[in-house]
């Protein structure tokens, strides 16, 4: 029976407030839901995330545990009343903004409170204090530095540095464009803004890995069920019941059909009265399983006896990845010093703090889909195909997005919404609970790695032979990408005469596996770098300076056979490693001579090359530039910004491309209705690929301007009301924009342009152009290890990272500092078990206490491609840490980690078998 509403009288932000809610309601959803103040997040409704820290007096709690009953005559302070309820609120919120300690801004709100209610105790905390106060809020995107500093730092001024002028926007540390609305609170995400009359869906899923299924009596039900509307099954999608991020293996049903291929997958959906349809228990929905035996390892698929998960994907392998130069056998028999080993890694959750979410409208004979995604286009195409319609009978309307790294590139909510919303004629919404995300979203695939490679006396690498098996779970997703991506990756940045990479993505019935920051690579780094180290140990020569000697140069090959020519700064990265590596092993040294106990310190270093955008196949991104009778300039970005920062620096770009501050820009972000199509957020291609269009775009618009002013190149541009004003030497022209047609979008002056980086197909043997520009970076890890307990603590992490031209040092920092925390989780303890840890409890990840200080490196280099030299950041960011852990953990113990997660119990096995290598 439902509890009845109530009239609870609290204090909300300051002012008297009443509100109609059952006292066992949490306070979340009273906050949310009736009162909507959606500010306060919610991404567990388990007190495991903090994004819902609200004040309860002057007390941050969890307003996900606190039943609303509980606020009676009392006060709740919530972000929406944060800067009037002190100066401290504001002068946080500009801190946070300063640091760039907002990235997603999803966790942004929860830790604001928390710091709040520390300052209002102490105004000049220490750094320990600080992370006690934030200590139960996670952040997935940040690495928590920056987040530390700013509250810190918040004593000082709240006004943000001004907006550079005109022409010196590349290389500024401006604060993020959109930053005021994720430190108000007022950024809106996938479950914060719906139609007042909009209805609730919920899915029924396959509580088994693998179950054939039939559904009972659905009429009988709805009518059972007061507020239930109708129920959707497959017999309900009006177009293809599949989809997929690569068409040509699109291979998911919205809903199965007749059996389940992992736990979790969807098989109906109810919909009703918001009310009803939360109530339900849907473990009573009308549905008869039958458990089949399930595939759960790569080696249980690929037996040859195994059922075929699908029936034309011969021995449930989905792709095969292959890269072969020369003769790596011959190479290797021919070899002074060759070793090999075996690596594996686990199912790795993205954990982005905000559950997928969002909901649908039919507009007459269109559909709107406002969700969060990475990637509305292809959201698009495939909402489009599910429902049989055009792709422009289809607007995806991306809403502020509380974390990806790559999950949100599929699709999740949208072919639900989609369905209902088409069929009933009625908004409809969901939002996926902790455990739904996590049961049913992708993952980083678990890599089984086998790999030798070889090396002459004098330490030059001769040959590398790589097979690594990826488990790619139940349907296509991004296996074919991660197979591919990782063949070409796998030996690192290293000049690798002769070589082999075989690589398959094989199905099982677990959750699928897609993107996950870096495609693969982060696995096959743990390998290779880890084999590095071992055969400079084996030849005698520093493990950096082996690395130095065998760094690819710009006139080398790469293992396609690419010669890159320019932008090749991975010598230099590990170059500037050498100064620390050697005061950390000194350090290191001196410690172990001294250290009585059980702990033990060790350096390590990992190094990576990553190839910006996809992977030998066009990739193009379009930027539209506007001028507007007012003198302002409407940027159409299309490319959805996840907290990475695009929306801040493919503007920085655009405004020195055309010669204009920054104030005089009005971006228009992603919608498919009114932004060009600039790809999805992945594959470190929005700053390189998108950041060049909008760099051409710009630079197509000043031609424009000077061409009516009849100006040189080097005319000085002045953005005014009404007016531009061009000077030319001593030459001074005004354009009249008020004088000038607009055209259909009312721009006076508009420009379009394109870049779409140059590629080539791959052979056979894998040899071609598979992308224009490679990012190098190599990170150091300080670690202790308790080798009593077999706990690892990282000390430092120096970060080095090429970033051919860093736009803004800031966010790139931020990329970094987000990159090695997630490095981190996936070195020392992150861990998915399908049907276990479903939630973020469970699921542990890198929290303030677990990321150390992190010295960041920009290399900027001289590589011509990308806008004005950028390259892309956000996955290179987190290639190098874990293997440089890993490595760390060897030179302190003398034994290495060939399973990651190195969980304490793993590195204590280690240490007691004595895994030496
Ligand atoms: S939603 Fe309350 S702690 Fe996560
Ligand atoms: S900024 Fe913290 S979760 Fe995204």
């Amino acid at each position: 029976m439902t509890t009845p509403r109530a009239t609870l009288a609290f204090t909300l932000n300051g002012r008297a407030a009443t509100v109609s809610a059952r006292k066992s309601d949490r306070l979340s959803a009273v906050l949310r839901d009736d009162l909507r103040l959606t500010g306060t997040k919610t991404g567990c409704d388990a007190g495991d995330c903090g994004a819902c820290t609200v004040l309860l007096d002057d007390r941050p709690v969890c307003a996900c545990l606190v039943a609303a009953g509980q606020v009676e005559g009392r006060s709740v302070t919530t972000i929406e009343g944060l800067a009037g309820r002190s100066d401290i609120g504001r002068r946080l919120q500009g801190a946070f903004l300063r640091h760039g300690a907002a990235q997603c801004g999803i966790c942004t709100p929860g830790m604001l409170i928390a710091a709040e209610a520390l300052l209002g105790q102490k105004s000049d905390p220490d750094e320990s204090e600080v992370q006690d106060a934030v200590a139960g809020v996670l952040c997935r995107c940040t690495g928590y530095r920056k987040i530390v500093a700013a509250i810190r730092d918040a004593a000082s001024s709240v006004r943000g540095a001004p907006l550079p002028q005109a022409g010196s926007a590349v290389g500024a540390r401006i604060e993020r464009l959109d930053g005021a609305r994720k430190v108000e609170g007022t950024d809106l995400f996938g479950a914060d803004a719906y139609p007042a009359d909009c209805l609730l869906l919920r899915a029924v899923r396959s509580p088994f890995h693998r179950a054939r299924f039939t559904l009972g009596d659905i009429d009988a039900y709805v009518a059972s069920h007061p507020g239930v509307i109708r129920v959707f099954t497959a017999a309900d999608v009006p177009g293809a019941n599949r989809f997929g991020v690569i068409p040509v293996f699109a291979d998911q049903p919205a809903f199965a059909e007749h059996e389940a291929r992992f736990r979790g997958e969807a098989v109906a959906a109810v919909v009703g009265d918001a009310d009803a349809v939360a109530a339900l228990d849907l473990t009573a929905f009308p549905v008869i399983w039958e458990e089949l035996p399930a595939l759960r390892t790569i080696g249980a698929a690929l037996d040859g006896d195994a059922p075929l998960l699908h029936a034309s994907r011969e021995g449930n392998v989905l792709v095969h990845g292959r890269v072969a130069r020369g003769d790596p056998d011959a190479a290797l028999a021919g070899a002074d010093v060759v070793v090999e080993g075996t690596f594996e890694t686990g199912f790795v959750e993205h954990a982005y703090i905000e559950p997928e979410a969002g909901y649908a409208a039919r507009i007459g004979d269109r559909i709107e889909i406002a969700a969060c995604t990475q990637s509305p286009y292809m959201d698009r195409d495939d909402v489009a195909a599910i429902l049989g319609i055009a792709p422009d009978a289809v607007r995806i309307l991306p809403t502020a997005v509380g974390g990806g790294f790559g999950s949100k590139l599929d699709l999740s909510v949208q072919p639900f919404l989609a369905i209902a919303a088409w069929h009933l004629g009625r908004p409809v919404r969901m939002a996926y609970s902790r455990r739904e995300s996590m049961m049913t979203t992708t993952k980083r695939h678990p890599a089984y790695i086998h790999a030798r490679i070889g090396a002459r006396r004098d330490g030059r690498l001769v040959a590398m032979d790589f097979t690594g098996d990826f488990n790619t779970g139940a349907y296509a997703s991004w296996g074919p990408t991660v197979a591919n991506r990782v063949p070409i990756h796998a030996g690192g940045p290293y000049f690798l005469p002769h070589y082999r990479a075989l690589t398959r993505a094989v199905h099982t019935n677990l959750v699928p596996a897609g993107a996950f920051r870096g495609f693969g690579v982060p696995q096959g780094a743990v390998a290779a770098e880890q084999l590095y180290d071992m055969l400079a140990d084996r030849l005698g020569i520093d493990r950096l300076e082996f690395r130095i000697l065998n760094a690819l140069q710009p006139d080398q090959p790469t293992v396609t056979g690419q010669v890159l020519g320019e932008g090749v700064d991975i010598q230099r990265c590990l170059e500037a490693l050498r100064p620390h590596w050697a005061r950390a092993r000194a350090e290191a040294a001196a410690f172990n001579a001294e250290a009585g106990g059980p702990m033990r310190r060790g350096v390590g270093i990992g190094a990576m090359w990553y190839g910006c955008g996809n992977t030998a196949m066009t990739n193009p991104s379009t930027i539209r530039l506007g001028l507007k009778p007012d003198g302002r300039l409407a940027l159409h970005q299309g490319a959805v910004d996840l907290g990475q920062g695009s929306n801040t620096v493919i503007t920085q770009i655009c405004a020195d491309a055309v010669g204009a501050p920054i104030a005089a820009f009005d971006l228009l972000s992603a919608d498919t209705d009114i932004t060009p199509d600039c790809g999805k957020s992945s594959a470190s291609r929005q700053t390189f690929v998108t950041g060049k269009a909008a760099e051409l775009a710009g630079r197509k618009l000043r031609q424009a301007i000077l061409m009516r002013a009849n100006a040189g190149d080097d005319a000085v541009l002045t953005f005014g009301d009404g007016v531009v004003a061009v000077r030319d030497g001593a030459r001074e022209n005004a354009i009249d924009l008020a004088a000038l047609p607009g055209d259909a979008r009312g721009y006076v002056l508009a420009e379009e342009a394109k870049f779409d980086p140059p590629t080539t197909e791959l052979d056979a043997d894998g040899q071609g152009t598979p992308y224009a520009v490679y990012a190098f970076g190599a990170h150091m890890a300080e670690i202790e290890v308790d080798i009593e307990l077999g706990t690892v603590r990282v000390v430092k992490i120096t970060a080095v990272h090429d970033v051919g031209t860093a736009i803004n040092p800031t966010l790139a920092e931020g990329q970094i500092e987000g990159g090695v925390a997630q490095g981190l989780g996936l070195a020392l303890m992150e861990e998915f078990h399908p049907g276990m840890s479903e939630n973020l409890h469970d699921y542990l990840l890198p929290t303030v206490g677990d990321v150390p200080p992190i010295e960041s490196i920009l290399i900027e280099g001289n590589d011509a491609t990308g806008p004005f030299g950028a390259k892309g950041l956000g996955e290179p960011a987190l290639v190098p840490t874990a293997p440089a852990i890993l490595n760390a953990i060897h030179d302190a113990t003398g034994v290495r980690i060939h399973r990651v997660p190195a969980t304490p119990d793993r590195v204590l096995a280690a240490i007691r078998a004595g895994t030496h290598a």
